[in-house]
């Protein structure tokens, strides 16, 4: 049977990712004490060597290979590589290569032209898919609403390289939504990898959902003053709305 994965956020051949989302994996002894030593803030020009991009890079493709195989499902929710506009195609399509998977899909993210997505057999701006009896929505963005949640279906994505999941969970407990990108999935598991729908089924078996939508069956009643309605400044504009 054919295994589902996802995945997003690879970045193949983006020189300054690793400085962004700290993949001090691919760095070299002087580029990891720089980086460990310092904020990026403060050194908006420094950028690690183009090896230790080709480092990470295959890094990333033989995580993917090692666990992907030829015939199963991968899912990228975006950001799949970067280069120059004028290279992009050949770029994405190099990259893609690398994948020994032959069914992998592009949800497009911010970074993924028309060019990249080019390299794909099917790509998308956003996506509904259905894994066994489970509906997941597909989008390189977090939301906080998204089909049939209030059915359990589940909302994966990409685009925050783990750094929403702590904020995301404090406002939704419960939810059934992830940030599938490498970044997060290293932080989940400890290794920069896919992970399959199974993995994610295991890790959501413990929550209830959060559906903040209204869609429930019994939604909580609003309470207008946790709102920031102020029915006294709200009299007031109407009598002025009234003349
Ligand atoms: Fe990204």
């Amino acid at each position: 049977m054919k295994t589902v994965w996802f995945t997003a956020d690879t970045h193949f051949g983006h020189k300054r990712i690793p400085l962004y989302a700290r993949r001090t994996f691919c760095l070299d002894e002087e580029e990891t004490a720089r980086l460990e030593g310092s904020s990026m803030l403060i050194r908006p020009n420094w950028a690690p060597s183009w090896s230790s991009v080709a480092r990470m890079d295959d890094h990333l493709f033989e995580q993917i290979n090692l666990h992907v195989a030829a015939d199963d499902i991968l899912w990228h929710l975006g950001d799949f590589c970067w280069s120059k506009r004028s290279e992009a195609a050949a770029a994405a399509r190099r990259y893609r290569e690398r994948i020994n998977c032959r069914n992998v899909f592009l949800v497009m993210g911010n970074h993924d032209s028309d060019e990249v997505a080019a390299a794909f057999d099917k790509h998308y701006v956003g996506h509904e898919i259905k894994v066994g009896k489970v509906n997941i929505v597909l989008s390189h963005y977090a939301h906080c609403f998204w089909n049939r949640s209030h059915y359990g279906s589940w909302m994966l994505y990409g685009h925050a390289h783990g750094t929403a999941e702590d904020w995301l969970e404090a406002h939704m407990p419960g939810r059934l939504s992830m940030d599938v990108g490498v970044d997060n999935v290293a932080r989940l598991t400890g290794s920069y990898r896919p992970i399959s729908s199974e993995e994610i089924g295991s890790m959501f078996s413990s929550r209830k959902g959060c559906q903040i939508d209204g869609h429930k069956p019994k939604p909580p009643a609003l309470r207008l003053q946790d709102s920031g309605y102020n029915s006294e400044a709200c009299q007031t504009h109407k009598k002025q709305a009234d003349g």
